[in-house]
């Protein structure tokens, strides 16, 4: 007994000597490291944090609130955020397709800008910080951003810094990351490899970046004063069949583009780079900045994101039904997802006789909403009142319809109109047409202004069918 006690022990001591040695060892190799004068690899713990409120209070722990950011200054000094162009220097590529995307754009965009004044007008400032804070990170957090008037400095929109300073999540959502440019007196940049080595910043792997939780920081948005949940296009995703078979939102929004194969200019050769064009729905935006070919990757973006099927035809003597299927087949997330007092798919449905004469039509534009009745895909906010709040964003409390798709998820529409056999010439063609807008023109004439921004409808996709008289009156 005493003879195995005294093995036991001894192996103890020798375990010990050799781990203690071990993390002595690292220990030394990393001092090295922080104290040498060479950019390298730092280590850095498990970024990710589960835990979630949503919302925070007023106190030391909130320096930007009702933004839930936080930095390692308040302010931050300007010149601790490097410019885009020095990043461009090395990073051509990544550089000129972010340039090109929407959220380049996030702060200089003039339907946001606009909003924005309107939103602190009404709320004597208290909700500024919130809005800038996922629109210009580097402006909230240097103080150089303002909501009324001329900027103090130059903000970028969500840019490099904003994104590979960003050294952990405190949740999911209302701009809940951790901004940390510096560590060791050198700029450290966060990103998806354990490998990457560059000559100019430190490098730290984090898994936090392959992950969707790292967009959910600013892609979750809930009214930070009376919690309503504004959009939530990465809480959709969680709870669908694309988080269970880990399909991330970069796999769809970053992925790697068949001729890149080097990320920095004497950066190692690898199997595939992660593209930065962001591509959404949004074609309106890019044509309206002048960019064709952006406005062309977000049509095509949205045309793989739905499909459309007629399910039924049914013919009587006085009318005409049919069943509409529109799946979410590409979007891992609802069907539209996002800014949703703009954003509306709908379809615009049409039967004509054999002559070409409409006797049927549900959904088309006019005076800049979809017509009354337009059967159409869709988040509804409302007041307190109950009244729909369509620019008002800071006066909605509730949701009062949502008929947005769900991830693979499908909605069946059906339309009944009135035939007059007598009057019109069989057969009959019936036609869907599924639009997309990011805003109605009535909503962007009245937050900008009328004839300042021409709104894109994207049609999705389509689908039509032939009804014959004698055919369907058969089954009667
Ligand atoms: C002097 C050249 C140079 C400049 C300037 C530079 N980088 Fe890098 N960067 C590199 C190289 C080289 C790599 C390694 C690439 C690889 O091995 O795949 C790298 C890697 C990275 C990574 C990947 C890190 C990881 O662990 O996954 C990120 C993110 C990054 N850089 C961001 C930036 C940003 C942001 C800027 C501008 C503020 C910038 N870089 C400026 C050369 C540079
Ligand atoms: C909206 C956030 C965001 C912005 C803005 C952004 N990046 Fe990234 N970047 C990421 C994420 C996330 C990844 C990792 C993607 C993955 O691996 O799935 C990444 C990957 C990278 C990589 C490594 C690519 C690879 O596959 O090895 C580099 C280098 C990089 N970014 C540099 C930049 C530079 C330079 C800019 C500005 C011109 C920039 N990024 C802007 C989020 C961003
Ligand atoms: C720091 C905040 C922030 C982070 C982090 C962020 N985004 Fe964004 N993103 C925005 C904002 C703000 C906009 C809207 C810009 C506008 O329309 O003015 C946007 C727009 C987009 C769009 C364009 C939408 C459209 O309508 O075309 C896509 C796609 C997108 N983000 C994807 C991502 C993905 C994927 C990630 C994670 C890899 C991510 N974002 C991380 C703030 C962020
Ligand atoms: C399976 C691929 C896929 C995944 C995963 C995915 N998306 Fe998308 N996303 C799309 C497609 C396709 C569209 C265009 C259709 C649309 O607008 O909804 C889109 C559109 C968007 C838009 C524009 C919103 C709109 O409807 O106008 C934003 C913002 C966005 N995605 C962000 C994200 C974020 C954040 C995540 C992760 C939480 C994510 N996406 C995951 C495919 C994907
Ligand atoms: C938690 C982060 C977050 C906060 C806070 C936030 N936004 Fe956004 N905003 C986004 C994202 C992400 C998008 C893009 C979603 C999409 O494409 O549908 C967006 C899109 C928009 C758009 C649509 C722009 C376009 O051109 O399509 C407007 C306008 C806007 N936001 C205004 C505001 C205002 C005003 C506030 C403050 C009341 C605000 N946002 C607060 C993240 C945020």
């Amino acid at each position: 007994m005493k003879q195995l006690l005294s093995i036991r022990v001894t192996v103890i001591i020798f375990l010990c000597i050799v781990l203690c040695n071990k993390t002595w060892a690292e220990n030394k190799a990393s001092d090295a490291q922080h104290s040498s004068s060479t950019p390298g690899i730092v280590e850095i713990p498990l970024n990710i944090n589960g835990l979630d409120t949503q919302l925070i209070e007023k106190d030391e722990k909130a320096p930007f609130f009702p933004s839930r950011a936080k930095a390692s200054a308040n302010p931050m000094p300007e010149h601790a955020f490097e410019k885009t162009e020095t990043c461009a220097g090395c990073h051509q590529e990544i550089y000129s397709q972010w340039q090109n995307s929407v959220m380049a754009k996030s702060w200089e965009d003039p339907i946001y800008r606009s909003l924005l004044e309107m939103a602190s007008k009404a709320t004597n400032g208290a909700i500024d910080n919130f809005c800038i804070g996922c629109h210009t990170p580097i402006g909230l957090t240097t103080g150089n951003a303002v909501a009324v008037g001329q900027d103090k400095a130059h903000s970028p929109g969500v840019d490099c810094e904003s994104c590979h300073n960003m050294s952990a999540s405190n949740g999911n959502g209302n701009g809940a990351y951790v901004l940390t440019p510096k560590k060791y007196g050198r700029p450290l940049k966060f990103g998806p490899r354990s490998d990457a080595q560059s000559p100019y910043h430190d490098t730290a792997y984090s898994e936090l970046h392959t992950k969707s939780e790292f967009c959910a920081t600013c892609h979750n948005v809930t009214h930070p004063f009376n919690q309503l949940a504004v959009e939530r296009t990465y809480d959709e995703w969680r709870d669908s069949i694309y988080n269970a078979q880990g399909i991330e939102c970069q796999d769809c929004h970053m992925k790697p583009e068949a001729k890149m194969v080097k990320s920095a200019i004497m950066g190692k050769e690898r199997e595939s780079v992660a593209s930065h064009y962001f591509s959404g729905g949004n074609s309106t935006l890019h044509t309206h900045f002048g960019n064709e070919g952006m406005a062309e990757k977000a049509r095509e973006m949205l045309r793989s994101s739905a499909k459309m099927e007629i399910t039924e035809t049914q013919l009587g003597n006085y009318s005409l039904r049919t069943k509409i299927r529109v799946t979410n087949i590409g979007a891992g997330h609802k069907l539209p997802t996002g800014f949703p007092e703009g954003r509306e798919i709908w379809i615009d449905y049409q039967v004509k006789d054999a002559n070409g004469k409409t006797i049927y039509r549900l959904g088309q534009v006019k005076d800049g909403h979809t017509e009354k009745g337009t059967k159409n895909f869709k988040a509804v906010l409302g007041d307190k009142n109950n009244q729909e709040v369509d620019i008002n964003v800071w006066e909605a409390d509730r949701i009062l319809s949502d008929t947005r798709i769900l991830p693979m998820g499908h909605m069946d529409v059906e339309y009944v109109s009135e035939i007059e056999h007598n009057d019109i010439s069989f057969p009959l063609t019936i036609t869907a047409d599924l639009y997309y807008w990011p805003f109605s023109q009535y909503l962007v004439d009245k937050i900008v202004g009328p004839n300042k921004i021409k709104v894109e409808i994207v049609k999705l996709t389509q689908v039509s069918t032939t009804i014959f008289q004698e055919q369907n009156l058969a089954t009667h």
